[in-house]
């Protein structure tokens, strides 16, 4: 493949898009851009700054300041937040609760958009969120829409926190989870939805081989 495609993958947490993109992105050696760890990033920046979370003016300030980038490593892609690493600290429960509110403002959103492109601009590009094929790359060249239902979603993320040591009790992730994608969903700007033209592809029963084989068999037809 000649061509330096973009890819644009859309979805709810859970429906398998960071594990898929990533992947998928490895196989085509493209770069790519997981954008929920930028809104992760100006989150967790807030959180240590102490700003509040109802300071609109404030939180866009912080976001203009942030500077965000990510660099390969073996497994895929770590996160640096103003010359830190912050992989790991971007993804604990406490910023996963606070991510929806900040991802609602226009000012933030729009910075982060152009961030976005900025850093597809020079190479092909997987890059996985909510608004991806309906706001940061409408022009892709191909869109999908990965699904999942509600129980499933909850069980792989409840498995992933597990495994990196965090206390969570099933229950309550798929509260939350079901909490956070209505604030997603339902947000006036850039809300999670499905793109024109995204194939959608429903992971509940298949394994992310599966997937990775759907999206690559589109991706070259
Ligand atoms: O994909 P994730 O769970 O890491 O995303 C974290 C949050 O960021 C999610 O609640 C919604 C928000 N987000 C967004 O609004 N737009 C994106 N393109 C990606 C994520």
């Amino acid at each position: 493949m000649n061509k330096k495609l973009v890819i644009a993958i859309d979805g709810p947490s859970g429906s398998g898009k960071s594990t898929i993109a990533r992947l998928v992105a490895q196989k085509l050696n493209y770069t790519y851009i997981d954008t929920g760890a930028i809104y992760r990033a100006i989150t967790y920046k807030a959180m240590q700054d102490g700003v509040n979370f109802e300071d609109e003016a404030a939180l866009v300030r912080l976001a203009n300041g942030a500077r965000i980038w990510f660099r390969g490593d073996r497994r895929g892609s770590n996160v640096y937040l103003d010359g830190k690493d912050v992989s790991e600290k971007i993804r604990t429960p406490e910023v996963t609760r606070n991510v929806s509110y900040l991802a609602a403002l226009s000012g933030v959103r729009e910075l982060m958009t152009n961030l976005q492109r900025e850093m597809g601009r020079n190479s092909g590009v997987v890059a996985e969120g909510r608004d991806i094929g309906t706001v940061v790359f409408p022009d892709a060249d191909y869109k999908f829409y990965l699904d999942a239902s509600l129980e499933e979603r909850a069980q792989r993320r409840y498995e992933e926190l597990v495994a990196k040591g965090h206390k969570v009790v099933l229950g309550e992730i798929a509260d939350e989870m079901h909490l956070r994608n209505s604030l997603d969903r339902g947000r006036k700007i850039a809300p999670l939805k499905i793109a024109q033209g995204a194939t959608i592809i429903d992971t509940t029963m298949m394994s992310i081989k599966e997937v990775v084989k759907a999206v690559l068999e589109n991706v070259s037809r």
